[in-house]
């Protein structure tokens, strides 16, 4: 049982648990007690004084221990000659503590002007001017005057850019080392610092290229003056100006809540802007952090290339028609279509989107499928994280197991919550065959050859049944030292986590893998409970709920392009990522693609359909944890149209019944959709009481995270039925003697059409590369930075060759999406241009 104790602040009687600080036991009673340095989320520092109060202690009789009493028969109480730091400082029984007097509010007021010696007065020019806690600070609790003489102020350098996305004001910190202290402690990026002494300090970036962190935007969140800015927000706007609506982030399958902020602007008359992107609390899915890609890759949505009619191609030309005659056409040529039919979407569509989708697809009879290079999703939905798990909460016998997966590439918060549970005491496993970031943080390392990603989990389920007599799986054997400790950890775990990505594998290796991670859930009796369960690390939002829907991926595009009469590609392009599918495409019989631009595939398309972005649309998405999240419409721009709304009104005039608004279409998903039963939008915008307690009245304490009015969103339930043990076929990979195997990774930063249009995020996507272990690049001769080519499905491919010693030997690493068609595994002949 947690020791409670109990305490009085400013009058007001706290019970809170032994170890708490006065500035958190205050929080809980709405007392606020300024800080500066100190931030929930972060070790104590004690560094600013801003937070000191009057702290009396009970009198304790040395010979008894027990409270000395006052003649009242109240215990006495005895205050310290001098005040004290509510944010180092823990509670404890019967301590009184004051934050109203004359004393403390001397303090305070002396701090201020301190800090105010230093710090300078443009305010009326300060992008945090309006939303910052030392002008607030200074309103309430700071002197009128200051005493110091105006021309001694310090003159440090103003725009100084950190990097091309954070610009630091030198002469506005106040120095509270909270940027530097969530950089090194927190994201484990120690990339800033501070630099000289006294009145001179500085932070400076001490990375090439500067502030290079994923997690970077979240500094100017905490910094708690104006000295710590965002590219994309400095000088755009005064924060009374926005409004601000709640969402999702659409980049990658953690779901991290958002805030989107708007403001009117005249040239666009009177049209809502976006103006910034920050967190929004959830702390079971993203705390109060989101990542740089969610932060800064939202231009997509207000893109001049965006699609802003329907376009039919008419004498070989892509032209403009009206909504009301591309409908009918549409139509027409489905409804001739009828099964022969396919729809197909990808996880950047809403579960509103995808359920509406298939319903036309089946109301035709013809065939709904996902378009992902991953699988697996169908036992994720048998075997996924239990309802109520929360990374945060994980006990010290919880094992994370993550295979085939760079997390901090791929889903940089999750990557970032696996981090912080080790830090509590949690065992991480990573197995990769190579080095990820995330293997500083581990307790075991596995490293396999690319190809046996699956078979080193069915040799880890093997050194388990060895010993416990559970099944065993067929023709694997044990594994070497490291799988066989690994699974004696895993045996022992109470509890276990497993995350798997598609790292170096395409469909059917994925689908092998999470069967195979399935099994291992299985078997240790690791389902179906909290904080237990299996994760796929997707590449886009909502594959999750793609695959609850019952999407399931296509094995050969190709041969689904010949075979259906009309295909309706939704949020995809197929030939955009593998340009050997422009002749299936152009030869299909009739197709129709919806998305926000005109992508390579939409170039070849019979009729282009534009959709609104999540900004300007509500929905659903479904995370890699299952957990269902609603978003909300910011900007409103009737003449676009959501997918939902396109697919009904062509369901409607094939004589579908399908709903029209996201609310109805939910309700039917959830009558009809086993894990959904019972959940409703009403639900998913409840939300609870969150620690730490943070919002707008209040932006010392939290920063200028939002909290979260709008819903925390709901976890799918699991079917009653563990799922029965089934072996996973295990594809080959035959290598030719001495030749490269090119395998896919999966980088943050890339091409595709949802990131491609920040051009603020330029700087940090590579050009099309691959990467090579030194004794290859040796044996080819070729030099680090030689332009290379190679074929990869067909196609001719240009790469920058890179020398890279954490690159297996035999191995070219060949990122997603930058240009270069690679779905699988492949050997490839490298020749120098
Ligand atoms: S830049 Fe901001 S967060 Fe960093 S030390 Fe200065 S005031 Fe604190
Ligand atoms: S971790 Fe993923 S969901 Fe979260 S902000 Fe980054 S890209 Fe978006
Ligand atoms: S010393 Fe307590 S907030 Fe800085």
């Amino acid at each position: 049982m947690e020791k409670l104790v109990s305490l009085t602040i400013d009058g007001k009687q706290v019970t809170v648990p032994a170890g708490t600080l006065i500035v958190n036991a205050a929080k809980k009673i709405g007392i606020d007690i300024p800080v500066f340095c100190y931030h929930p989320k972060m070790e104590p520092v004690g560094m600013c004084r801003q937070c000191m109060v009057e702290v009396g202690r009970s009198v304790i009789d040395r010979a008894t221990g027990q409270p000395v009493l006052d003649e009242d028969g109240t215990p006495k109480v005895q205050f310290g000659a001098k005040l004290e730091t509510a944010c180092t400082t823990p509670v404890s029984e019967g301590m009184v503590v004051i934050g109203t007097s004359e004393k403390v509010a001397r303090g305070r007021k002396d701090i201020l002007e301190f800090l105010l010696t230093s710090h300078p007065l443009d305010c009326p020019i300060c992008d945090k001017g309006g939303e910052c806690p030392l002008q607030n600070l200074t309103l309430r609790y700071g002197p009128g005057q200051s005493r110091f003489i105006y021309d001694e102020k310090m003159h440090l350098a103003k725009h100084y850019p950190l990097s091309e996305l954070i610009y630091l004001d030198r002469e506005r910190c106040i120095q509270c080392g909270r940027c530097v202290r969530f950089q090194t402690n927190i994201v484990d990026d120690p990339v800033i610092g501070f630099y000289n002494r006294g009145r001179s300090i500085q932070i400076i970036s001490n990375s090439e290229p500067g502030f290079d962190s994923y997690f970077s935007g979240n500094t100017t969140d905490i910094c708690p003056v104006g000295a710590l800015t965002t590219a994309d927000f400095r000088f755009q706007a005064r924060p009374w100006e926005l409004c601000s609506t709640a969402s999702i982030c659409t980049h990658c399958p953690v779901g991290c809540n958002l805030t989107i902020n708007l403001r009117r602007e005249a040239r666009l008359d009177g049209d809502l802007v976006i103006k910034r992107i920050l967190p929004r609390q959830n702390e079971s899915v993203n705390e109060i952090w989101i990542c740089d890609k969610g932060r800064f890759g939202y231009h997509y949505t207000e893109s001049k290339q965006r699609l802003t009619q329907p376009l039919v191609r008419r004498e070989g030309e892509l032209v403009a028609i009206g909504w009301d005659e591309v409908l009918s056409y549409v139509a027409e040529n489905f409804a001739h279509a009828g099964k022969n039919l396919l729809a197909l979407a990808s996880g950047r569509l809403s579960n509103e989107d995808l359920f509406n989708l298939s319903e036309l697809s089946s109301g035709l009879g013809g065939k709904s499928a996902l378009y992902t290079h991953m699988a697996g999703g169908d036992l994720v939905a048998q075997v996924g994280l239990g309802e109520g798990t929360n990374l945060s909460d994980l006990s010290k016998d919880t094992v994370i197991l993550v295979v085939a997966s760079d997390l901090e590439e791929e889903a940089p918060i999750w990557w970032l919550r696996v981090k912080q549970a080790v830090e509590r005491g949690v065992s991480l496993i990573v197995a990769n065959p190579r080095h990820t970031k995330l293997d500083h943080h581990a307790s075991m390392i596995v490293h396999y050859p690319y190809g046996s990603e699956a078979t080193t989990i069915l040799a880890m389920i093997n050194a388990i049944s060895a010993k416990q007599n559970f099944p065993k799986a067929p023709k694997f054997q044990q594994g070497g030292e490291v799988v066989k400790t690994a699974a004696e950890t895993i045996s022992t775990a109470a509890n276990l986590i497993v995350f798997y990505g598609s790292e170096g594998m395409g469909l059917e290796a994925s689908q092998a893998l999470a069967q195979a991670c399935a099994n291992l859930l299985v078997v240790t009796n690791h389902t179906h409970k909290i904080n237990n369960g299996l994760i796929a690390v997707w590449p886009r939002a909502n594959d999750q709920g793609g695959w609850e829907l019952g999407y399931r991926p296509l094995p050969n595009l190709k041969e689904a392009f010949q075979q259906f009469e009309s295909i309706y590609i939704a949020g995809a392009d197929p030939v955009g990522d593998n340009p050997s599918l422009t002749d299936a495409v152009q030869d299909a019989g009739f197709v129709v693609v919806q998305d926000l631009f005109l992508t390579e595939t939409a170039k070849l398309a019979d009729v282009v359909l534009p959709v609104q972005p999540f900004t300007e649309r509500e929905g659903t998405f479904t995370s890699g944890e299952r957990r269902v999240q609603r978003f909300y419409p910011a900007s409103i721009h009737p003449e676009y149209k959501p997918d939902y709304a396109i697919i009904a009104a062509i369901s409607k005039l094939l004589g579908l019944n399908v709903e029209e608004t996201p609310l109805r279409i939910f309700n039917r998903l959830a009558e009809k959709v086993p894990a959904f039963k019972g959940l409703s939008y009403r639900q998913l915008a409840q939300v609870g009481e969150q620690w730490p307690i943070i919002g707008r009245n209040d932006l010392y304490y939290g920063g200028s995270s939002y909290a979260n009015a709008q819903g925390l969103g709901i976890h799918l339930s699991l079917p009653a039925q563990i799922p029965s043990l089934a072996w996973p076929q295990v594809p080959e990979l035959n290598l030719p003697e001495g030749a490269i195997l090119a395998v896919p990774i999966t980088i943050l930063y890339d091409h595709g059409q949802t990131i491609y249009h920040s051009q603020l995020l330029h700087q940090r996507i590579p050009p099309a590369h691959i990467a090579l272990h030194p004794d290859d690049a040796q044996r080819l001769n070729i030099p680090d930075g030689t332009l290379v080519h190679f074929v990869l499905d067909g196609a001719p491919v240009e790469a920058r060759f890179q020398i890279n010693e954490k690159v297996p030997a035999g191995v070219a690493l060949v990122p997603r999406s930058l240009g270069m068609p690679i779905s699988a595994p492949v050997p490839i002949d490298i020749q120098v241009v």
